[in-house]
């Protein structure tokens, strides 16, 4: 997969994008990662890439002339043109999935009071990582990328890791232990410990129900409960679970 990140701060990715999952990936061949400059494609003398906004009021906003040269240039005809927003659809899991699969992300970042509304029309799609504003795109980038990246087959050591993670399965996932089995007075739960494989499922299906019950009863709204499962969340929590 290709990813382009379009920017006026290169400077602002490299380090984070380098690192970690995407840094392997790359190593890997699974993913053709490029930083454009938006900059370089303003035609002025003084590159310059944002201007006052027609109607007048505080702040600057990216001119369309650079940035729309900056995505044609990336665009291929398998793209996927992203622009991070605040006022995008909000990013997920589902959308992370989504992108993984597509032959190629095109990911502009807008910077000051946003882009100018033409070049918003050129996108395909137009994506928020979270209800807060970012004084950039370049961070809402790396959250995409990095949870793309690691989607790619082969980009993590363990794939059955990444499918039993929160919101892969639909819930939220169950809690894990490491060596010491005791710490600061706080022993693993016995069934880990057991080797009883069939126990060990049951377990952490029935505390990732729990946690999200708990924190997210939102998600537990398509999920096919047990009546013994249901059971087990009415005893833990002391209340009916309705869901479906
Ligand atoms: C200061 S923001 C502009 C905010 C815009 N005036 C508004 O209120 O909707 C500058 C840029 O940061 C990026 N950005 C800020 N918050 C974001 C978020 N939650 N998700 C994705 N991108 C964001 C966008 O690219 C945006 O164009």
């Amino acid at each position: 997969m290709r990813i382009d990140v379009l920017t006026l701060f290169p400077e602002f990715c490299p380090g984070a994008l380098g690192a970690s999952i995407l840094g392997l990936a790359r190593e890997r061949g699974l993913v053709d990662f490029r930083l454009v400059n938006i900059r370089d494609f303003a035609r002025d003398r003084h590159k310059v890439c944002d201007d006052t906004p027609y109607g007048g009021g505080p702040g600057m906003v990216m001119k369309p002339e650079p940035l729309a040269a900056a995505i044609d240039s990336a665009r291929r005809p398998q793209s996927t043109v992203v622009l991070l927003s605040p006022q995008g659809e909000p990013f997920s899991q589902a959308t992370a999935e989504e992108f993984s699969r597509a032959g190629q992300l095109v990911l502009v970042c807008g910077r000051y009071k946003g882009v100018d509304e033409r070049v918003r029309l050129m996108a395909d799609r137009e994506v928020s990582v979270g209800d807060y504003v970012l004084p950039g795109g370049e961070a809402a980038a790396v959250v995409i990328v990095e949870a793309v990246a690691r989607l790619l087959p082969g980009a993590v050591g363990h794939e059955d890791s990444v499918a039993t993670d929160s919101f892969s399965t639909g819930i939220l996932d169950a809690p894990y232990y490491t060596r010491p089995r005791e710490f600061r007075g706080l022993a693993v739960p016995e069934v880990l410990v057991s080797g009883d494989h069939a126990s060990v499922a049951r377990w952490r299906r029935e505390q990732a129900l729990k946690t999200t019950a708990q924190r997210r009863p939102e998600l537990l709204r398509g999920e096919v409960l047990s009546e013994t499962e249901r059971e087990f969340l009415c005893r833990e929590l002391g209340k009916e679970i309705v869901n479906g």
